[in-house]
Parts: structure tokens; C-alpha cells; sequence
């Protein structure tokens, strides 16, 4: 048994130091499903009304449909309700534990939903849900293991040491996950602000509905295929819808005007790079910083041809570099009050044709590396 508290233990250490949900969820099951020694497990999160089926492992169907990950399906939501046994269990904070999924009694309120089993032919026996609770006892969601094991294999009813070893093990994760849970919402609740707001700068100009996410999205994405690490990506998804804030300082008859600018117009337009890094400045967050680097460099060229200061190659930051390119993309890729719409494939030969010349070689390389999720972000967020 020592071996076993071990694990939890280890659970513990880990789950206090890893904020990543993906991977907590992971280890969540993963661990529960050795220590009961089960044959599957999942996780269902708690919304308002339903629960999210998040993750779900299940060592004979890996095998069975060769599958390397423990994801099965894309996490769908069930109904919260007292009829399914994980929606039981949610509800009423009380542990289910099932001896044979096919002999529920018929005086519990809840029954076997097969649709899983049907689904993959296979045949779910015992069933051990347990409430993940937060130390104010509020139900966060549902862990549940199936087909626990004996020493030689058979599938049996899970025994009262096993409960509680998971029940001590659901507390941990619990607590954990309510905190990845509140950072996400923090964080995600930051980048919504960040959109509102230049939103809001851009009130006026008909042209750029979804420009916004679409570009910070673009942005994330390329320097992911450079191989950049999960920090600087994100730090380009928050930091480069700003990229553009300083055009809050050009006269709306030259931001809208239909066709081509005089050159007169031109270098006023120029200074919305001045105008954007001016705006940002003394920045006081390492966002605010790489935010005010991208609204200045966004417009230097690969060749030492652009604005405004005529950089040329590495002297041009990255994260200006990356930008150039998604912003270029997009403008292109969809109308503005002075262009039409490019045809796709137009699009991407002029990104391949300025490789070099305009665009940072290693950037337009991640940028066709990610095209890809490049498109799905596209037609996510179409005008
Ligand atoms: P924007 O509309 O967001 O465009 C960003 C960048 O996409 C442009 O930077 C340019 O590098 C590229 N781009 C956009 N349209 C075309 C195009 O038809 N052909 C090519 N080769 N590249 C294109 P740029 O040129 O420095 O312009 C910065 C901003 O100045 C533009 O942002 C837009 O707001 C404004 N602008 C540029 N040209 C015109 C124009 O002819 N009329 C008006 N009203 N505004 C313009
Ligand atoms: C917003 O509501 O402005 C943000 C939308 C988003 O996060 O995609
Ligand atoms: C933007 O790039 O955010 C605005 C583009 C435009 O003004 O046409
Ligand atoms: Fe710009």
C-alpha cells in the first residue's frame, strides 16, 4: 500500500505545481485509474446546466483502435440531471458505485447511458463515480473509473479501501483544478478586455470586425511553428492586437478613405507606429512592452524598405516580424475600404514571393508550417 500513497503523494506535488488544465485532467485519470487499477476513466467538468465530458482513457480501447492519446472523442456536454449517473453524483455530492452497469436497481434514480459502450462495442461493468469537491464543498465535476480490477483480473465491484484512496486523491485535484480553473477565466477574461478595447479605438472603421482575433490568433500560431515556447506565444496572442492602436491618431478621412492615399496621406498614415509606440510607452508589464515593440516594428520590411525607422533583418524584433506577416495575411485575405478581397492562393504566393524581401524568411517558413491552423482560424472568425 505504501507504494500507492506514494503515487498520491507524487499526485499532489505534481498537481500544486502544474496549471496546465490539459495536463491535470491527464493526470488526474491517469493516476486514479492505477491506483483502482482500472480499465478507463474520466472527467466531466461542471457548467451551469450540463457537464463536460473532458477526457476520457481507456486502456482496451487504445488497444483495440490503436490509439496513442487517451482522448476518444471531443469532449461533448451531458445533461446535468439525475437520471445519468455522473449527473447524480454532481448533483447530490454522494460517490456512485456500481457493481454491474447492466443491473442498476431499479429503484435508483439514475441509469446507464450504453451510447459509449454501443459506440465502441464495448462492455462497461463496475462504475465508481466520485464528486471532485472544493474546500468549500462546492461540486467542480465528476470522476469516474470504470471496470476496476482484482489481483487476477477480473472485473469486481470497487471495495471501500479503494474509495477512499480516491476520494483522497479527488480532494487534491480538486483543489487544483479550482485554481487552473480561476486562471483561465483570469486569463481569458484579460484577452477579452484587450479585444473590447481596441475594438472600441477602431469604433469608427467599417472594415475590421474580426481583424483582431484573427491576427492575435495568427500571430500565436506562427511563432508556435517557429518553436517558440508556450509563454512568447501567448504573449503574442495579448500583446499583438495592439499592433494597430496608434491609428486612433489618424484623421478618419485618410483611415477611410476609399481608394489610394496621396503621398501626403501616406505619411501621415505612416505615423500610426510612432502614434501606437507612443501610446504604450513606459511599459509596465512584459504585454504592454511586447506591444509597444510590435506597434512600432510591424511595418519594418525584411529588406530595410518599410517604416519607420528602415530597419533591416534581425535588427527588426520578432515579435515584429511575426506580426508584419499575420498582419499582411489578413489584410489581404479579406476587403478593406480601399481593396478588395485577394483570391487565396494569390495571397499566399505573394507571402512566398516576399520571403526575403519583405517578410523574415524563418517567419514566412512557420507561418506555411501553421497554414493549416491558419485557415481554421480564418474561417472561425470570418467578416
Ligand atoms: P491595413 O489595411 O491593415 O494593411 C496592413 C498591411 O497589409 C499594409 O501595410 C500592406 O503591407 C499590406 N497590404 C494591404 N493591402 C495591400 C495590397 O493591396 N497590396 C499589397 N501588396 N499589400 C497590401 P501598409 O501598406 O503600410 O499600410 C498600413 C495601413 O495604411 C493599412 O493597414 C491601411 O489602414 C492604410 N492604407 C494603406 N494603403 C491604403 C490605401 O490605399 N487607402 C487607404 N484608405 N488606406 C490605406
Ligand atoms: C470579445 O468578446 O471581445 C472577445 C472575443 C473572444 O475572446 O474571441
Ligand atoms: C487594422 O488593421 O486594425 C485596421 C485596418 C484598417 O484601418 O483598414
Ligand atoms: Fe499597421
Amino acid at each position: 500500500m505504501d507504494n500507492v500513497y506514494d503515487k498520491i503523494i507524487q499526485l499532489g506535488l505534481m498537481l500544486s505545481s502544474e496549471m496546465k488544465l490539459d495536463n491535470l485532467f491527464k493526470k488526474i485519470v491517469e493516476t486514479s485509474r492505477e491506483i483502482a487499477n482500472s480499465e478507463g476513466g474520466s472527467l466531466y467538468i461542471k457548467r451551469k446546466n450540463v457537464l463536460d465530458f473532458i477526457i476520457s482513457q481507456n486502456e482496451v480501447l487504445e488497444k483495440k483502435f490503436n490509439l496513442k492519446g487517451e482522448v476518444l472523442f471531443k469532449p461533448y456536454p451531458i445533461a446535468l440531471s439525475k437520471e445519468n449517473i455522473a449527473g447524480y453524483a454532481a448533483l447530490t455530492g454522494e460517490i456512485v458505485n456500481i457493481k454491474d452497469a447492466y443491473k442498476i436497481p431499479k429503484d435508483k434514480p439514475y441509469r446507464f447511458l450504453d451510447s459509449f459502450d454501443k459506440k465502441f462495442e464495448y462492455k462497461t461493468r463496475s462504475i465508481l463515480a466520485i464528486p471532485l469537491k472544493d474546500r468549500e464543498g462546492t461540486i467542480l465535476g465528476i470522476l469516474q473509473l470504470i471496470n476496476g480490477r482484482n489481483k487476477s483480473g477480473q472485473v469486481v465491484h470497487y471495495d471501500k479501501g479503494t474509495v477512499s484512496l480516491i476520494q483522497t486523491l479527488a480532494s487534491f485535484a480538486a483543489i487544483s483544478l479550482k485554481n487552473a480553473i480561476l486562471a483561465k477565466d483570469l486569463k481569458d477574461s484579460n484577452l477579452s478586455t484587450i479585444y473590447r478595447l481596441v475594438k472600441a479605438s477602431e469604433y469608427k472603421d467599417p472594415d475590421t470586425a474580426h481583424h483582431i482575433e484573427r491576427m492575435s490568433n495568427y500571430s500565436k500560431i506562427i511563432s508556435k511553428y517557429m518553436g517558440f515556447d508556450e509563454e512568447f506565444q501567448d504573449l503574442m496572442l495579448y500583446a499583438s492586437p495592439m499592433h494597430d492602436i496608434g491609428k486612433i491618431g489618424v484623421p478618419d478621412r485618410i483611415l477611410t478613405k476609399p481608394g489610394p492615399l496621396t503621398v501626403e496621406e501616406r505619411k501621415v498614415m505612416n505615423k500610426h507606429t510612432i502614434m501606437g509606440s507612443d501610446i504604450l510607452k513606459n511599459p509596465d508589464n512584459p504585454i504592454i512592452e511586447m506591444a509597444r515593440t510590435i506597434a512600432l516594428t510591424h511595418h519594418e520590411r525584411w529588406d530595410g524598405e518599410g517604416y519607420p525607422k528602415k530597419l533591416k533583418g534581425e535588427e527588426i524584433p520578432i515579435e515584429g516580424r511575426i506580426c508584419a506577416i499575420a498582419d499582411v495575411f489578413d489584410a489581404l485575405s479579406v476587403k478593406r475600404v480601399y481593396k478588395k478581397e485577394w483570391p487565396m492562393q494569390e495571397v499566399l504566393t505573394y507571402i512566398e514571393r516576399e520571403r526575403g524581401k519583405q517578410f523574415c524568411p524563418y517567419t514566412v517558413d512557420g507561418f506555411f508550417k501553421g497554414l493549416e491552423e491558419i485557415l481554421e482560424i480564418k474561417a472561425k472568425y470570418k467578416e
